[in-house]
């Protein structure tokens, strides 16, 4: 089981690079899907859930040539022979189920595994399947998975129950092909979606209003190869940040588009940290005299992210004052409050609320992350805590983070890998799922 072994205290200075964002790679990769041209993706960070991406297309019969190093993906589909996908290869990552809108579009059929629940809620995907039966889909759904077909996708008028970013984005793509006219209300309007749908025009695409909550999309007969680089990631770039304050240091995070930091800018500013703009890409946040208590309530962009939420309310357990957490978006998104309570952080959660009764300083311990951004929250506060704190389940942050501790070091943090036998790793509170 791979650990991180970080010794605290060590306040971190300097500037790091921010990789591409892992939320928009991952639905521009599906929809590489909707041509049978060779695509060029740029900027694609060297993550778990990207590797297994690249599976679920390779599975599809999809041709993927991937260069890490270089952060270059290229993608040829070709006719994609195979349209179901097993559930050991899709059922891995919830992101996997972003590819149903463009084999619906392109191939009229579909079956794959029904994300399960995880970590984090119960995620269902209604909002994606209704969406795509209002453009003509059918979908039968039996033993843990759904299978789909289509006579040929048509336009619909499509208002969301709620701003789903994954079925937003299914919608978009599937419409892209569809005969006729899409208008998607209610639509999510993250960065992401933005980033996806300039992917798609540049192949041809014909969608206008990315970004805001109403989106037309007008079918096309088919779309081409095209080239595209990522956006930052804005999730990443907002824990670098943290990871400065936190530690009482100064740090400057580079190749960020500030536009997609504001909430967090703001909450940091908020909390009495000195937060300014270093560049036309870059980003300086530093702590100043004192952290006070905030309370955050997380929602749909441009709200405060809830993948955020967790590494914020790290800062918040060493703020001077009690502040209250809401979490929105997810019905379970607490379960790094274990790990941060083992350090000393006086934390209390009601349902969907969490209060947080700051303390001076928090001591390194032995804790289990229970999931990607938990991780990175845990790591925050480890980085932040007097002594050592011994991380395990270091893979789920690997989900969604290339080499963090090696960025992290070369700010001065001290963090550094072990490995112990599994039953070692028994003698914590709570084991990593
Ligand atoms: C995307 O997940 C992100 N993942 C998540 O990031 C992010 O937290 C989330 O959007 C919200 O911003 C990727 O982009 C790969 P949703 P997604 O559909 O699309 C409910 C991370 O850490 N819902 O907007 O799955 C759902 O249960 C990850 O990087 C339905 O009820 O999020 C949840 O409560 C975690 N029915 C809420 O909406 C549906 O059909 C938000 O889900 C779909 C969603």
């Amino acid at each position: 089981m791979e650990q991180l072994l970080i010794r605290g205290g060590i306040p971190l200075r300097g500037r790091v690079q921010v990789n591409g964002s892992k939320n928009a790679c991952l639905p521009i990769i599906a929809a590489t899907l909707l041509t049978n041209e060779s695509t060029i993706v740029e900027g694609v960070p060297d993550l778990l859930d990207v590797r297994t991406m690249i599976s679920v297309l390779k599975g599809l019969g999809a041709s993927v040539d991937y260069q890490p190093e270089r952060g270059l993906l290229r993608i040829t589909p070709g006719d994609l022979p195979q349209t179901a996908l097993p559930a050991d290869l899709a059922g891995r990552m919830r992101a996997s189920f972003l590819v149903l809108g463009p084999l619906l579009a392109r191939k009229k059929e579909v079956q794959l595994p029904l994300p399960g629940g995880c970590a984090i809620g119960s995620r269902p995907v209604d909002l994606h399947l209704k969406g795509l039966a209002a453009m003509g889909a059918c979908f039968n759904i039996a033993k843990g998975s759904v299978e789909g077909i289509s006579g040929g996708l048509q336009g619909a008028r499509i208002y969301l129950d709620f701003p789903s970013v994954g079925a937003t984005e299914n919608i978009i793509m599937a419409a892209t092909l569809a005969r006729g006219t899409t208008i998607l209300e209610n639509a999510a309007t993250e960065p992401e979606i933005v980033d996806l749908a300039n992917c798609l025009n540049s192949m041809g695409a014909q969608i206008v209003g990315a970004g805001t909550s109403r989106i037309r999309i007008e079918g096309v007969p088919q779309l081409g190869g095209t080239r595209h680089v990522v956006i930052p990631d804005r999730i990443e770039a907002g824990t670098l940040l943290l990871a400065g304050v936190i530690t009482g240091g100064d740090v400057v995070v580079e190749h960020v588009l500030p536009d997609h930091l504001k909430s967090l800018l703001a909450k940091l500013t908020e909390a009495g940290a000195v937060v300014e703009e270093a560049g036309p890409s870059a980003v300086r946040a530093a702590a100043g005299d004192r952290i006070t208590a905030v309370d955050l309530k997380t929602m749909p962009y441009p709200g405060f992210s809830t993948d955020l939420q967790p590494q914020f309310m790290a800062l918040l357990a060493l703020a001077e004052g009690t502040s209250m957490v809401i979490e929105t978006v997810f019905e379970n998104r607490f379960r790094h409050v274990e790990g941060l309570n083992s350090m000393g952080a006086q934390i209390k959660v009601e349902g969907r609320h969490a209060i947080v009764q700051g303390r001076p300083s928090l001591t390194g311990a032995p804790v289990a992350a229970p999931d990607l951004r938990g991780a990175a929250a845990l790591l925050l506060a480890a980085l932040a805590a007097e002594g050592e704190t011994k991380l395990y389940g270091v893979h789920h942050l690997w989900r969604g983070h290339s080499r963090l501790e090696e960025r992290l070091g070369s700010l001065g943090a001290r963090i550094e890998f072990v490995s112990e036998e599994p039953e070692q790793a028994l003698n914590i509170g709570s084991h990593s799922g």
